[in-house]
C-alpha cells in the first residue's frame, strides 16, 4: 500500500512538472485582457482551440493584444458585421495593424510587394484569365499576387476572392497587401517569417526561381546544415551579432544588420 501511495505521489509530481513545461511554451506572461476580448474567448476557446493556442503563444498575448484589438471594426467599414453584440471584421488589413505598427505599414505600402495585386492589365494575366479561365487565375495567380476582395451585402466575403493571403491583396478598406502573407496567423512569429521557406512559397518556379537558386547555393547549404545555430527565435536577430552561420532571404532583403535597421520595403536594398 505504501508503495502504491509513493507511486501516486511520483505520478502527481510528474504531471505537475509536465504542466509547468507546457506552460513555458507560452512565451509571455499571462495577460489582463480587455472585457471585449475576454468575451470572444468564452466562445472561441472551445470552437477553435488550436487557433486560440497559437494566439496564446504569440507576443501579442503577453502585450494584451487580444481578438477584439485586431478584429474590431468601424460600423462604416464595408466588411463590418454584427457578431454577438460586437462590430467586427474577418479581415485584419495592413491598415488595421498600422494602429500599432505604423513604420512597418508605411514601408510596406510603398513597396512593390504592395502593388503585386495590380497585374490585371498585364499580358500574363490575359493568358491566365482568358486562356486558362478564372479558376486558373484564382489558384494560379492570386494566391501569390493577391485578390481584390469583394464583399457581399451582409458583410461576408465572396468565395471567388476569399480566403486569400496574396502579398498584394486589395482590401475592402482600400489598403494594399496582407501582412499575413508572411506573418502566419495567429502566432505572428518573427522566427517563422525569417526562414527562406516563407519567401520561397512565392519566389519559386521557372519565372522566379530564387528559392531553388538559394537551396543550391553555398548560403542555402550553410543554412540547412546549421539551422540549429541560426537563433531564429532571437528578439533582435542582427547578423554578425545574434547569428553568423548563413544569410536567409530576409537577412539580405529585410532584417537588421549592424548598420541597417529592419525594412518592410524589399526594394530598399536593390538597385
Ligand atoms: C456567443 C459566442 C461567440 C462570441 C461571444 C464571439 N464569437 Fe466569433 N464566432 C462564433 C461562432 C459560432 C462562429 C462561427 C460561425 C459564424 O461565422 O458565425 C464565429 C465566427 C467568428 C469569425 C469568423 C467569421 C467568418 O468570416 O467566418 C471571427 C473573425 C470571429 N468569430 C471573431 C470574434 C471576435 C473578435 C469576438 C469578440 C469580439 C467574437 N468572435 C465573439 C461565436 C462567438
Ligand atoms: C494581431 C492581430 C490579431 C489578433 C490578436 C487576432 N487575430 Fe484573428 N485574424 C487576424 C488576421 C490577420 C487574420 C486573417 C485575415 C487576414 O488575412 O486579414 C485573422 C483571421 C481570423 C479568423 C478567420 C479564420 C481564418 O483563420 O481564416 C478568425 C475566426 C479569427 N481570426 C478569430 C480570432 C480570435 C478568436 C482571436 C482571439 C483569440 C483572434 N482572432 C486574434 C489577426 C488577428
Ligand atoms: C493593439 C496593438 C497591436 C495591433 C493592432 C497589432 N499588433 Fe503586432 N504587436 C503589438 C505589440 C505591443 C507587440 C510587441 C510585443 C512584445 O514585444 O512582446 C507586437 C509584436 C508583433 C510582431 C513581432 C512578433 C515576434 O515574434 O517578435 C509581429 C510580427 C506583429 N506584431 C505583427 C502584427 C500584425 C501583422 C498585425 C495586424 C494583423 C498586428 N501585429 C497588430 C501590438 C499590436
Ligand atoms: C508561386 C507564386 C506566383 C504565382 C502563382 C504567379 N506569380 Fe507572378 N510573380 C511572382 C513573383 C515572386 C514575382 C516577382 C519576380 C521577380 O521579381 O523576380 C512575380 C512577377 C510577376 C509579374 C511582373 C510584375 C512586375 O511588376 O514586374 C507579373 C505581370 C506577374 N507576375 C503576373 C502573374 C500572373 C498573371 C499569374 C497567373 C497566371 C502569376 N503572375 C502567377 C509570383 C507568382
Ligand atoms: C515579405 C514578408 C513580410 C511581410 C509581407 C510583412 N512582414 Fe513583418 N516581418 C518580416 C520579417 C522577415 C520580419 C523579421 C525581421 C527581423 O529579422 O527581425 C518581420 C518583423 C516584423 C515585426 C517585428 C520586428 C520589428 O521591429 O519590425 C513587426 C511588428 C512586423 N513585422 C509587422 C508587420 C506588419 C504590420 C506587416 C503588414 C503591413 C508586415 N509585417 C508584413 C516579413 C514580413
Ligand atoms: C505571397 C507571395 C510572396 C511572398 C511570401 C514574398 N514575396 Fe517577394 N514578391 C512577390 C511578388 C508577386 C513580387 C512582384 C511584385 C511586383 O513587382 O508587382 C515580389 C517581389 C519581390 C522583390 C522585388 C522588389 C522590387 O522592389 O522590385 C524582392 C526583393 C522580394 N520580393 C523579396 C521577398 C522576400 C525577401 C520575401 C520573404 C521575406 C518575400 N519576397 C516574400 C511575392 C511574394
Ligand atoms: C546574400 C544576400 C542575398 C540572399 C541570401 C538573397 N538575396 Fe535576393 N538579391 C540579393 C542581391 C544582391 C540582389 C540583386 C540586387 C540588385 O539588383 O540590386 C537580389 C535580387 C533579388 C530579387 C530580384 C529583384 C529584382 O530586381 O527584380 C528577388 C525577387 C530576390 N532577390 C529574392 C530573394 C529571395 C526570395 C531569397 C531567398 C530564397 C533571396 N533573394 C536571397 C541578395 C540576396
Amino acid at each position: 500500500m505504501k508503495g502504491f501511495n509513493l507511486l501516486l505521489i511520483i505520478l502527481a509530481v510528474m504531471m505537475l512538472t509536465s504542466m509547468a513545461v507546457a506552460e513555458q511554451g507560452y512565451r509571455s506572461v499571462p495577460s489582463t485582457l480587455t472585457e471585449e476580448s475576454a468575451a470572444c474567448l468564452e466562445c472561441h476557446e472551445t470552437i477553435i482551440p488550436a487557433m486560440v493556442k497559437e494566439w496564446r503563444y504569440s507576443r501579442h498575448y503577453g502585450a494584451n493584444v487580444g481578438c477584439y484589438e485586431c478584429h474590431s471594426a468601424d460600423p462604416k467599414d464595408v466588411d463590418a458585421f454584427e457578431h454577438n453584440g460586437f462590430t467586427i471584421a474577418t479581415i485584419v488589413s495592413p491598415k488595421d495593424c498600422s494602429k500599432c505598427h505604423e513604420t512597418e505599414y508605411l514601408e510596406f505600402q510603398k513597396s512593390h510587394h504592395a502593388d503585386a495585386g495590380n497585374i490585371l492589365g498585364s499580358l500574363d494575366n490575359v493568358l491566365g484569365e482568358v486562356v486558362e479561365g478564372p479558376m486558373a487565375a484564382v489558384n494560379g495567380c492570386k494566391q501569390c499576387h493577391g485578390s481584390i476582395v469583394e464583399v457581399n451585402d451582409d458583410g461576408s466575403l465572396t468565395p471567388e476572392t476569399w480566403p486569400n493571403t496574396g502579398i498584394g491583396r486589395i482590401n475592402p478598406d482600400g489598403s494594399k497587401g496582407a501582412c499575413s502573407a508572411c506573418h502566419s496567423r495567429h502566432s505572428f512569429d518573427a522566427a517563422l517569417a525569417r526562414q527562406p521557406e516563407n519567401c520561397g512559397k512565392c519566389h519559386l518556379g521557372p519565372d522566379h526561381p530564387q528559392k531553388e537558386i538559394y537551396e543550391e547555393s553555398k548560403h542555402g547549404i550553410a543554412y540547412y546544415g546549421n539551422i540549429d545555430r541560426m537563433n531564429l527565435e532571437s528578439s533582435s536577430w542582427v547578423v554578425g551579432i545574434d547569428y553568423s552561420a548563413a544569410p536567409t532571404c530576409a537577412t539580405c532583403h529585410m532584417s537588421a544588420t549592424a548598420d541597417l535597421p529592419i525594412t518592410h520595403d524589399v526594394g530598399d536594398r536593390i538597385s
